[in-house]
């Protein structure tokens, strides 16, 4: 299996160009794990790209090198063709299991991002209304993280980016932690979001269904080193909300199923 360069025909769109990125991480035992193997992926202005593959292929790793918060052992990483020298607030970030700020309330939160970058009060407010609004979370401007639960934590950070306005989301596994119920919401709110404002989105997911959901493309990983093993790219029509129920939608979901559980099966079976 070779790591395949996903490609476009408008290079000029090229907005998040990964170029042969490889991390070596030094396990302390004198052997090296490759965590990454020449990763190419190019996500074009607009577009929304999501990334699954098993556990420990290297999802997580490839975002915070995208983020700026890990250097890479190898290649490089271009936004708007120049190379990232560390963390953008125009790369916004939403980890996997999110660290908010705990002596802030959760209005606070959302605010630091603007506040950080001089936004006014009155504009700053008004943002905070319609970002905690579309999480649902308008009602505990007011609490500390504390009080709240681990999927109502995550919605705060989903917000706390949004109100950053960055151009590039990056997001791992954002959904992850929320009930089911929550998650269909702000799907729903993230595609209309997206639809309305065209964000590059990086999207980090286990959920094959989300992937379908969301995604112009999918980039399936594989694990021991983690390569890009496949890209397909999804085709159903927009909006989104009711192709679920599509042939093509199962089809695809049965295709990307497949292509994850090989490579499972050949690390775990
Ligand atoms: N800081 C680190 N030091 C050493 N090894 C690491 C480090 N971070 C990640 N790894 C290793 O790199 C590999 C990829 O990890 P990563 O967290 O990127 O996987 P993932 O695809 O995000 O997995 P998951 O789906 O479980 O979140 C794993 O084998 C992991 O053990
Ligand atoms: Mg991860």
């Amino acid at each position: 299996m070779t790591s395949a360069a996903i490609t476009h025909p408008d290079a000029a769109a090229v907005h998040v160009d990964v170029r042969r990125i490889s991390q070596r991480f030094s396990s302390g035992r004198g052997r090296d794990l490759l965590a990454l193997d020449r990763v190419d992926l190019q996500a074009h202005r607009g577009e929304f790209v999501s990334i699954v593959g098993p556990s420990g292929c290297g999802k997580s790793t490839l975002l915070y090198i995208i983020a700026g918060l890990l250097r890479s052992s190898d290649g490089e990483v271009l936004v708007d063709g120049k190379p990232i020298v560390g963390p953008d607030p125009d790369r916004g970030l939403v980890l996997q299991n999110s660290s908010i700020f705990p002596w802030r309330t959760v209005a606070e939160n959302v605010a630091f991002g603007p506040q950080m970058r001089g936004v006014a009060e009155s504009e700053r407010r008004s943002l905070v209304a319609r970002y905690l609004d579309m999480v649902g979370l308008s009602k505990f401007a007011n609490f500390y993280p504390r009080e709240l639960s681990g999927g109502m934590k995550q919605r705060i950070a989903i917000a706390q980016m949004l109100a950053c306005g960055p151009s590039v989301f990056l997001m791992d596994e954002p959904f992850g932690a929320l009930d089911s119920l929550s998650r269909e919401v702000l799907q729903d709110q993230l595609l209309q979001l997206w639809e309305r404002d065209r964000k590059t989105v990086l999207f980090v997911t286990h959920s094959i269904d989300e992937a379908v959901l969301l995604s112009d493309r999918i980039v399936v990983m594989s694990p021991l080193p983690g390569r890009v093993k496949e890209v397909v790219r999804v085709d159903l029509p927009r909006p989104r909300q009711e192709t679920r129920t599509l042939p093509e939608f199962g089809r695809l979901r049965g295709h990307i199923w497949s292509a994850i559980r090989q490579e499972t099966m050949e690390v775990i079976g």
